[in-house]
């Protein structure tokens, strides 16, 4: 079968097309014929050299998110059936409960293989059914872009109707922030780079819109927006270069949720006011299965619809990294098998 796969060294020219065996399910797997992957910033750190804590091992196939039908079962396979659409989980051994260790080192794309294959073999346990409603390239978006947005609004600061949301620009993860916290019944402001671009969030739902390269102090201009209250929610997706900011317009007992660095990874802050403000800094990495199931649940209820910015063909994977790398999407990259 067909691979993308980062065999012999590290780096973006060791990205190539290959071939494999085709897998067979073994106890307790199934074999899901990928029909759609997309693409996180986390993708383009991978090939270079491997991200946060591990390194891998080599050949890896890349991308965490992708959703296909069941072509085969496993003896003993009881959660799934040919012929279900599924998503693969991005942490395939957290179904629930608290992270540990162990529940956060099998990854998809990175260290073991991800989505970009014909054909991918995983436990029964690490797949989630989708609906119907989706297309391909929207259920592709969700393992770990969507789970991750829903997990920051859930993960032990669920925020009332009526709460005060910041999020940090129209990437893949903000717009999936954005949906979900206009479901919650939350008022959103979004800062993002452009005036075309606040226009398309504005009508995806945003209450408010900042453009931080115009106003590259954008937490004074938050003020009036929140009454002078301040947020009770931040969707911090910039890290080094927005934290400083946040912490100026969160509100006393607020949570920031630590989820992105596109900014840069260090950390130079008043650590003054996160103590008299009394703020939780609360880090997040995606999320587990049975939020998945929770996710999916919400969101076909609300028929939310993941925003698409494109597809690509399978061949054309580099193409798609560039296109991400460039900042220029509004919403997923999409890639169809
Ligand atoms: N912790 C987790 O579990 C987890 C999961 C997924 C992703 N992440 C992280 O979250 C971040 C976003 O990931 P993604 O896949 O959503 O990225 P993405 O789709 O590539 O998002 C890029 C967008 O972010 C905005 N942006 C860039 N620099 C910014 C800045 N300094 N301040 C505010 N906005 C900025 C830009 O939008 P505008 O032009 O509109 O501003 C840009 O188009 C990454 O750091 C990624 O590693 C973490």
């Amino acid at each position: 079968m067909r691979v993308f796969q980062i065999e012999g060294d590290w780096g973006m020219d060791h990205l190539k097309l290959a071939q494999r065996p085709e897998p067979q399910a073994g106890l307790g797997q199934v074999l899901v014929r990928m029909k759609a992957s997309s693409l996180n910033f986390r993708d383009l750190v991978v090939p270079e050299r491997g991200y946060g804590s591990f390194t891998g091992n080599l050949p890896l196939i890349p991308l965490s998110d992708g959703v296909g039908t069941v072509c085969a079962v496993g003896p003993g396979v009881q959660r799934v059936s040919v012929g279900d659409r599924v998503c693969p989980t991005f942490f395939q051994n957290w179904l629930g409960g608290e992270p540990d260790l162990e529940r956060l080192t099998q990854s998809l794309g990175g260290p073991i293989d991800g989505t970009m294959a014909e054909i991918m073999c995983l436990s029964e346990h690490g797949v989630v059914k989708v609906p119907d409603y989706l297309t391909d390239a929207q259920a592709a978006s969700l393992p770990c872009a969507g789970l991750t947005a829903w997990s920051a609004l859930t993960t032990g600061n669920t925020i009332k109707a009526g709460d005060h949301v910041l999020v940090q620009g129209c990437g893949g993860v903000a717009l999936f922030a954005v949906q979900f916290a206009k479901m919650f019944g939350a008022h959103v402001t979004v800062i993002t780079s452009s005036a075309e671009r606040a226009e398309r969030v504005r009508a995806l739902g945003a209450d408010a819109v900042i453009n931080y390269v115009a106003k590259p102090e954008w937490a004074k201009a938050t003020r009036e927006i929140t009454g002078g209250r301040g947020y009770d929610l931040i969707f911090e997706l910039g890290g080094e270069k927005t934290l400083p900011q946040s912490l100026r317009c969160i509100r006393p007992g607020g949570t920031v949720a630590m989820i992105g660095i596109l900014s840069g990874t260090s950390m130079s802050t008043a650590l003054g006011l996160i103590i008299t403000r009394q703020v939780r800094l609360q880090g997040i990495t995606v999320g587990c299965r049975d939020g998945f199931e929770a996710m999916v649940r919400a969101m076909e209820q609300h028929r939310i619809q993941p925003v698409v910015d494109r597809i690509f063909g399978f061949e054309e994977l580099k193409e798609a990294m560039a296109y991400l790398k460039s900042g220029a999407q509004f919403g997923k990259v999409c890639i169809a098998h």
